[in-house]
Order: structure tokens, then C-alpha cells, then sequence
């Protein structure tokens, strides 16, 4: 079997992982469950962030067991350290969406080797719409192909972002929110990262940057961003690495444009990025 081969092959799996983790995630959508706090009080978990993890980690350890498994509510398997394979889960990304019975959430599954991202599978259950994609082998929405847009100048560029559970002014992302909101033709914060990489995937929104995120919410749309054909860096332009929780996905052709703004606001704001 060829590398391409068994990347395919696991990619199914993780479409039918990821839809079966979707199914119990709809069990509590518009139910108002009960929340518990995590680092900060507006850092929230519930037991269907929970229960679609353990789902998860047991499905991927049976199908992949050499592989390391990292997810967000703390479930691991493999040994921490040299693993070339590396799955990030996010059970629930857009919890807080999900707890207030909105629709904007999904399970974002990502492979990483030697560092890269190669395969995501992000599935949005309470809209039906499915994503998956490899870098080597495309993406697709629902199964169809997908591309990102053609918009090439920030001024008609629509954009997303998102904001970190961090009560930090320094680091809240709220000076890059307004010098790109100035720039562009507008900007979107929807709640769930997996979801806005893959909205640049398909092209229905043009560029997407965030801070202060962990490789489980970047590795599975990032992937499927670059299979599409977008281009996914960090907020400078420096290769793609989930693990430093920072992105900068687009259709390619606005990235280095929005890269600059970002740099001016660090330059100004004399604050690195985090
Ligand atoms: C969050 C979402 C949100 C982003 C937050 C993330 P969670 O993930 O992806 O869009 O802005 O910073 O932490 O907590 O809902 O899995
Ligand atoms: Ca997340
Ligand atoms: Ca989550």
C-alpha cells in the first residue's frame, strides 16, 4: 500500500469516528446541559465534550494502535515524545456555541507526521455538513470537492477569527480584530476554529487568524485548508505547526497582505505574539 494509500484508508476511519462522536454530541445540542469551568470562568466543558473524547480515543487507539492520540480534556494513548504519528482530538470544538443550543460546532479529528499536518475530518453534526480532506489528496464538503476563493485584494476579503479564553489585554486579539476589520471588507467571529478553517477551505470566507489555540482546535482544518488548495501559516508566514496554537489560513492569494497588517499591530502594540 502506497503512503497515499493508507492516508485514504484512514481518513475513512476517521470520517465514521467522527460522525459517530458527532451522534452523541446531538444527544445534548438544545438541552442546556449542565457546564463545568476550566481555566478561566469563561472556559467551559460538559459531559458531551467528555463522552465524545472517550469515544473518540477508543475508536482511533483500535483502528491506529502505534499512533499517538492527544485530546483536548486531557485523554492520551501512545507515549508522550518521538511519536512520528500524532491524532489531535477536539471532541467538541465550539462548546460554547453548543452549550447555548446554537448550531456552530463540530469534532475536529487531525493527523499530524513528523510535525505536518496531513489529514483532517471536521464534522458540524447539528448541520449535517461533513469536511474531511488530505493534503495530498484534496478536500471535500459532503463529499464534493472543494476550493477556497479567488478574492485577491484584503478590501474584499471577508474574514474570521476567534478570541482566546484569556481575560489578558495584551493578548486578546482585540488590536489585530480592528485593524483587519478596517482593512477588509468585514470580519466574523463564529465560535469554533475547525469550522472557520474549513469555511476558508471551501471559499466561503477568505482568510482566518487566530492566537492562543492548541494543536487539537488547528491540526484537522489546517489539513483540510491545504488539501483544498488555501495556504495555512503561522501568523508570520512561517510553516504550519498546530502545536504553537497560532494560524494564519487563507485562499492564498490575500495571506501575505494580512501577514503585514499583523506585523504592524505587533510592531505597534510591542507585543509578541503569544
Ligand atoms: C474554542 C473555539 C473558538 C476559539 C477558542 C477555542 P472550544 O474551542 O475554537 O472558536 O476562538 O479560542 O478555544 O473550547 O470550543 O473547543
Ligand atoms: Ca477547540
Ligand atoms: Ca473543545
Amino acid at each position: 500500500m502506497t503512503a497515499d494509500d493508507s492516508l485514504e484508508q484512514a481518513r475513512q476511519i476517521a470520517v465514521g469516528v467522527a460522525r459517530e462522536a458527532g451522534r452523541i454530541l446531538l444527544q445534548g445540542w438544545g438541552t442546556r446541559p449542565a457546564i463545568g469551568f476550566k481555566s478561566e470562568d469563561i472556559d467551559i466543558v460538559t459531559e458531551f465534550d467528555k463522552r465524545s473524547e472517550a469515544l473518540i480515543v477508543e475508536r482511533l487507539a483500535a483502528a491506529f494502535p502505534d499512533d499517538r492520540i492527544v485530546a483536548e480534556e486531557g485523554t492520551t494513548h501512545g507515549e508522550a515524545g518521538g511519536a512520528r504519528r500524532v491524532w489531535y482530538v477536539d471532541p467538541l470544538d465550539g462548546t460554547t456555541n453548543f452549550a447555548h443550543g446554537m448550531p456552530l460546532f463540530s469534532v475536529s479529528l487531525g493527523l499530524a507526521i513528523d510535525r505536518r499536518a496531513v489529514l483532517g475530518v471536521v464534522e458540524a453534526p447539528a448541520l449535517g455538513w461533513s469536511f474531511a480532506g488530505t493534503v495530498s489528496g484534496g478536500s471535500t464538503f459532503n463529499g464534493k470537492p472543494i476550493a477556497p476563493s479567488q478574492v485577491d485584494q484584503l478590501v474584499r476579503a471577508l474574514l474570521v477569527t476567534g478570541f482566546p479564553y484569556l481575560r489578558n489585554p495584551v493578548q486578546n486579539n482585540l488590536a489585530e480584530f480592528a485593524a483587519l476589520t478596517a482593512a477588509a471588507q468585514g470580519t466574523r467571529r463564529l465560535g469554533s476554529a475547525a469550522l472557520d478553517l474549513c469555511f476558508v477551505a471551501c471559499g466561503w470566507l477568505d482568510g482566518y487568524w487566530e492566537r492562543a489555540l492548541h494543536a487539537w482546535d488547528l491540526v484537522g482544518g489546517a489539513a483540510i485548508v491545504m488539501g483544498a488548495g488555501g495556504r495555512a501559516t503561522d501568523l508570520d508566514g512561517q510553516p504550519f505547526d498546530g502545536t504553537t496554537g497560532r494560524v494564519l489560513a487563507t485562499n492564498g492569494l490575500i495571506h501575505d497582505e494580512i501577514s503585514r497588517v499583523l506585523e504592524g499591530v505587533a510592531r505597534r502594540e510591542n507585543a509578541p505574539w503569544p
